[in-house]
């Protein structure tokens, strides 16, 4: 209906940073908030979707009408994005997963000594390419977080991670980015179209993005 446009279909929706521990008292992380992905949930259940939100450690209340699953890891974002894939019909990764994480994790809190230290590190699971690569029927929305030649970047992710949409930030311009209240994307599509957003609230920017798609989308649902 034309309210309800994402009736009857399962959306799955990642958001936050992840922690890499290091040891019991230290992570490596980032500055995602959460924002972006509480509020693409929360519009996914408003237009009717089955939405179950996969969030890293964030500081935010449970959207309504959405499913929390709290995770720390990367590994751990993995492997519950996995046991939701196969009956999803889209996929939002809003998260900003690490793309390292320490290569020994410490039972014991790490001492400190003289001198200098180091902390090797090894790649994580790039969680959404290893969905492109098991990709069926699901529709697949990537966000690219770049500092520079963010259209450039963003199309290539679109292409070697499979996607079906990007939304790419320049996470420099002071409208948008990590931690802030509003966000200024370009939605990339597979077939090559783009549309530029103004800076908004993250949550109405949620609406236009999920409009949007929908429209690319089920064209007939005429919302
Ligand atoms: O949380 P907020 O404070 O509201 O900020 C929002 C945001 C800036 C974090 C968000 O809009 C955003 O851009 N999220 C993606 C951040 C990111 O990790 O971008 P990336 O370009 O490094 O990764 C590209 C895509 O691959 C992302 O969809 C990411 O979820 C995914 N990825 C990355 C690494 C990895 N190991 N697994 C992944 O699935």
């Amino acid at each position: 209906t034309a309210d309800l446009p994402l009736l009857g279909k399962k959306i799955v929706v990642t958001a936050g940073p992840t922690r890499e521990r290091i040891d019991p008292v230290r992570y490596i992380s980032n500055f995602s908030s959460g924002k972006m992905g509480y509020a693409m949930a929360e519009v996914a259940a408003e237009l009717g979707a089955d939405t179950v939100l996969i969030s890293g450690p964030v500081d935010l209340p449970k959207p309504s009408g959405v499913k929390l699953v709290q995770v720390e890891s990367a590994a751990e974002m993995l492997e519950s994005v996995l046991s939701y894939y196969d009956d999803a019909s889209m996929v939002i990764k809003s998260a900003a997963v690490a793309d390292y994480r320490p290569k020994e994790q410490h039972a014991q809190k790490m001492k400190k000594k003289d001198g200098d230290s180091t902390i090797e590190l090894e790649r994580t699971t790039d969680i959404l390419k290893t969905l492109g690569d098991k990709k069926e029927k699901q529709i697949l929305v990537g966000f690219a977080a770049e500092t520079n030649d963010a259209i450039g970047y963003g199309k290539s992710k679109l292409t070697n991670k499979n996607l079906d949409y990007i939304i790419v930030n320049d996470v420099t311009d002071p409208g948008g980015g990590f931690g802030n209240d509003t966000n200024v994307v370009t939605l990339l599509t597979r077939k090559g179209n783009q549309y530029p957003f103004e800076s908004m609230q993250k949550n109405e920017l949620a609406k236009v993005l999920l409009k949007t798609i929908i429209a690319e989308e089920w064209p007939n649902s005429n919302d």
